[in-house]
């Protein structure tokens, strides 16, 4: 089943194998200006290893740096993670410790390559659940980059896009009560601003790893016209050359919006 679908939907593309050959492809055609990524399976990938879910997380981790060096030396202009979801605090409490200790441990790590990167990184979600730890080094990450000009990173943390969107209902609603705003001027690019990626480009393509073939609450609005991209890798197995793989694919997508 997966392998028909993944057919109809791009998967990876067997053909070209080399590195060099693949950069040289992407290269010469558009690239997407917004890549998101839910970057599923690293349970599943340290369950096979018989080591503790937490192994996964680390491991995939480095996947995530990998994916942000290779997205910056390509010049994508903005690259999303899914990298906790509103759901995910239902996990084992050692598991969500663990997951909310990540960005601090990225702080320490890769702070100063993404300022050399000229890295401009943003939180996605309601940074003020999390533990005051994470969020101090969340906080850090935008202060310390926000005055940076390149790649685009955001890190979609206790995000949950319905919950993003009864949010932008109910900021739209006061301005209309205010009279900032008429009922009949709410439209797409009102609600465009009250969301929390105002300002930048919908995804143009999304990538899901292990197999899954779900959006999971990600980006509902944003994805409406976005190209899906699956493959049943899990995510750290994930490589630089899986995702310039999945930037070809989308670069041989006929987008129509629609339209004939
Ligand atoms: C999904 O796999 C993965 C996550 C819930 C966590 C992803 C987080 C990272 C890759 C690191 C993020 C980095 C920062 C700095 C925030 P899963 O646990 O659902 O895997 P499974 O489906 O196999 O169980």
């Amino acid at each position: 089943m997966i392998e028909s679908i993944k057919r109809f939907v791009g998967g990876e593309n067997k053909t070209r194998q080399n590195k060099e050959e693949l950069l040289a492809a992407i290269k010469r055609a558009p690239l997407p200006k917004h890549v998101a990524i839910i970057t599923d399976g690293n349970g599943r990938w340290a369950k096979k290893r018989g080591l503790p879910r937490t192994a996964g997380h680390a491991a995939g981790m480095k996947r995530v740096r990998e994916t942000i060096r290779a997205a910056d030396e390509l010049g994508i202009q903005v690259l999303t993670f899914y990298s906790f979801s509103t759901e995910n605090w239902k996990r084992p409490k050692d598991e969500v410790d663990y997951l909310m200790k990540l960005p601090i441990e990225f702080l320490k790590t890769d702070l100063q390559e993404l300022i050399d990167r000229n890295v401009k990184v943003q939180m996605l979600g309601e940074k003020s659940q999390t533990p005051s730890q994470t969020q101090m080094a969340l906080t850090e990450f935008e202060e310390k980059t926000k005055h940076n000009t390149g790649l685009i990173l955001n890190f979609a943390i206790n995000y949950g896009s319905r919950d993003e969107i009864v949010r932008a209902v109910r900021q739209i609603i006061d301005e209309v009560k205010k009279g900032n705003i008429d009922k009949d001027e709410v439209n797409e690019e009102v609600i465009s601003r009250h969301l929390l990626t105002r300002g930048l480009p919908d995804p143009d393509l999304v990538i899901r790893t292990s197999g899954e073939l779900r959006i999971s609450n990600f980006l509902l609005w944003q994805l409406a016209y976005s190209e899906l991209w699956f493959t049943d890798t899990l995510w750290p197995d994930f490589t630089p050359e899986l995702f310039y793989q999945a930037i070809e694919d989308f670069q041989h997508r006929s987008r129509r919006y629609g339209a004939v």
